[in-house]
């Protein structure tokens, strides 16, 4: 097809706005043709350990099989991991401690060599070499660990690590150190990708790396490219989740961001992996162009965007003052600075996103009907601080989108008189040596600050634990709970969770723990975040994956007449 047919063929109306959230668009079981994948940034790694950006996990899908993984499926099912490499569920013993997998007969590797029992304990052990393979999750050092013995990694020891036992080639067994419920979605996370142990070259494991999943990496050229063809070795008979519908994917790297748009929604490309969303031209296109309209996506991505008030920094030793920024902000204003309520997100007054079975209707500190903000509430609480007239502090923030809703929270309570002075920190280093190192807070007196947060995994514990859990304080960087809140009621709560594992008791308890994290007001939450994905008609399958916020590239195919070839 010419360069010039191309751009005419987004012209017939798409499935319409939003139709790919809670549904499919386009269901083909249709093979061949490649994926033309599009993104702006380099994948973090392509080692399944090193990585956390969430559409990188979403490429993993593609590249790597887990013992469980969440379904092709857009609706509440897509949050619950299924068996991938593993024949069943995790089978659960010893009160929640002891998770036994077994391996489905047949599975191989992209050069033939068959996956086993051993290669899975052998990718656990690479999460404990964070001094080797940093930028991961590390959910599962907690739990395999053994304090007065900690394991240092398999780079520094030939012996195994004693709590993941291979009875036989095909039979994994862990052994927690105390019941985690949520064991499985573990077992889908990326760095649980089986590694063969002689295939191991530590950091270097990145430009090479095995594959388990339907495709393999053909060529990686950081920074402009990386191709992926199909690996020989996957086998579709053992693999209940991917339909692998493409020969090829190709990822172009490196695109300017209003570039990435135009070229996209022109059809050069099919999808942008990334899904950082269309950016400004393009919303103003979007605005004036019915058919655009019915090529976009507006899901809420899962990150909520919220403040967090600092109950070490004083004034906000205080309840009370921390409950005056609560009823003096204005959630109309703090919206828009977000980016409104297309590109910004849905306000909200709780922290659990809609989709988590505790999500409850949660208004503790009411803003008025307007939601403008309470400002008798508010002056009432400064009252109660001892404090009537306000007071001055400190908002940590980062250039960009965070500035703006810094700024948007210093005119807000301004009208009461707290006096905000606004402080920017380095963007690149703001999670793991800016806002999320408790030194750096302390240095700068950061009483608030702006922040976003996404959770690891899709449950509530994923999303709220490292927020409010005392005992997930990261003392020397890449911190989470930044109030560093540290309430036994909280933690204990929090620990009943894991081992409840009736589902409604279990989300009444989370609703308790929400409530009690509320009534401290350290966590002022604004809106759930959301954006604008484009689909180009000519792509099968397409959909936002729940657990994930962004389409599953794993699912889709292209349907006959799809612009094929690469010319970019
Ligand atoms: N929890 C991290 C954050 O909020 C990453 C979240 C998304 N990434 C992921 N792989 N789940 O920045």
């Amino acid at each position: 097809m010419t360069a010039a047919a191309r751009r005419l063929a987004p012209a017939p109306a798409g499935a319409g706005w939003n139709a790919a959230v809670g549904a499919m668009v386009n269901p083909s079981d249709r093979r061949g043709g490649t994926l033309r994948l599009v993104s702006s940034a380099d994948v973090d790694s392509l080692d399944p350990a090193r990585t956390y950006y969430v559409w990188v996990w979403l490429l993993q899908r593609l590249l790597n099989r887990t013992l469980m993984a969440y379904p092709t499926d857009s609706g509440p099912a897509g949050l619950v991991p299924v068996p991938d490499l593993a024949e069943g569920p995790g089978q659960v013993s010893d009160g929640g401690r002891t998770w036994t997998y077994r391996l489905r007969p047949g599975l191989r590797y992209d050069n033939g060599s068959p996956i086993t029992a051993a290669d899975v304990r052998h990718a656990v052990q690479r999460v404990f070499a964070q001094d080797v393979l940093p930028g991961g999750p590390t959910y599962l050092v907690p739990l395999l660990d053994d304090p007065t013995r900690p394991y240092p990694g398999p780079y520094r020891t030939a012996e195994p690590l004693r709590s993941v036992r291979t009875p036989d080639e095909h039979t994994v067994v862990f052994h927690l150190n105390r019941p985690f419920s949520d064991f499985d979605h573990l077992m889908a996370q990326p760095c649980a990708a089986p590694v063969p142990r002689h295939a191991d070259t530590g950091a270097d494991y990145g430009s090479a790396p095995r594959s388990s999943g339907p495709y393999r990496v053909a060529q990686h050229r950081p920074g402009a490219f990386l191709h992926l063809e199909r690996n020989p070795h996957w086998d579709r008979a053992t693999d209940p989740i991917r339909p692998a519908l493409p020969d090829r994917v190709e990822l172009t790297i490196g695109l300017d961001i209003d570039e990435l748009d135009a070229r996209l929604i022109g059809g050069d490309f099919d999808i942008n992996l990334e899904g950082r969303g269309l950016q400004h031209e393009a919303q103003r296109r979007l605005t004036a162009d019915d058919v655009l309209r019915s090529h976009t996506d507006n899901p809420r991505t899962s990150f909520l965007h919220f403040v967090s008030v600092q109950p070490h920094i004083p004034p906000f030793d205080d309840v009370h003052a921390r409950r005056a920024v609560h009823y003096a902000a204005d959630k109309i204003l703090l919206q828009q600075a977000r980016g409104g309520p297309v590109t910004g997100g849905d306000l909200t007054t709780a922290l659990f996103p809609p989709r988590l079975p505790a999500h409850q209707d949660l208004d503790l500190y009411p803003t008025g009907p307007d939601l403008r903000g309470d400002l008798d509430a508010a002056r009432a609480e400064l009252k109660a601080a001892g404090l009537p007239d306000g007071f001055e502090a400190t908002i940590g923030t980062q250039r960009g989108k965070f500035r703006l809703v810094a700024d948007a929270l210093a005119e807000s309570v301004a009208r009461v008189g707290i006096r905000l002075t606004v402080k920017e920190l380095d963007v690149a280093t703001y999670f793991s040596l800016g806002a999320g190192h408790p030194q750096t807070v302390r240095r700068h007196e950061l009483g608030l600050i702006v922040t976003d947060w996404g959770a690891d995994f899709p449950t509530e514990y994923g999303f709220l634990a490292p927020l409010v859990d005392g005992r997930h304080i990261k003392h020397n960087g890449g911190n989470w709970n930044l109030p560093e809140l540290d309430d036994p009621l909280v933690n204990d709560l929090i620990d009943e969770t894991l081992h409840t594992t009736d589902p409604e008791a279990r989300a009444r308890r989370w609703r308790a723990v929400e409530r009690r994290v509320m009534e401290h007001a350290v966590l002022l939450p604004l809106v759930h975040d959301k954006t604008l994905h484009f689909r180009n008609p000519w792509v099968t399958n397409v959909y936002v994956h729940p657990a994930f916020g962004l389409y599953d590239i794993q699912g889709m195919g292209l349907a006959s007449g799809a612009p094929t070839g690469n010319d970019s």
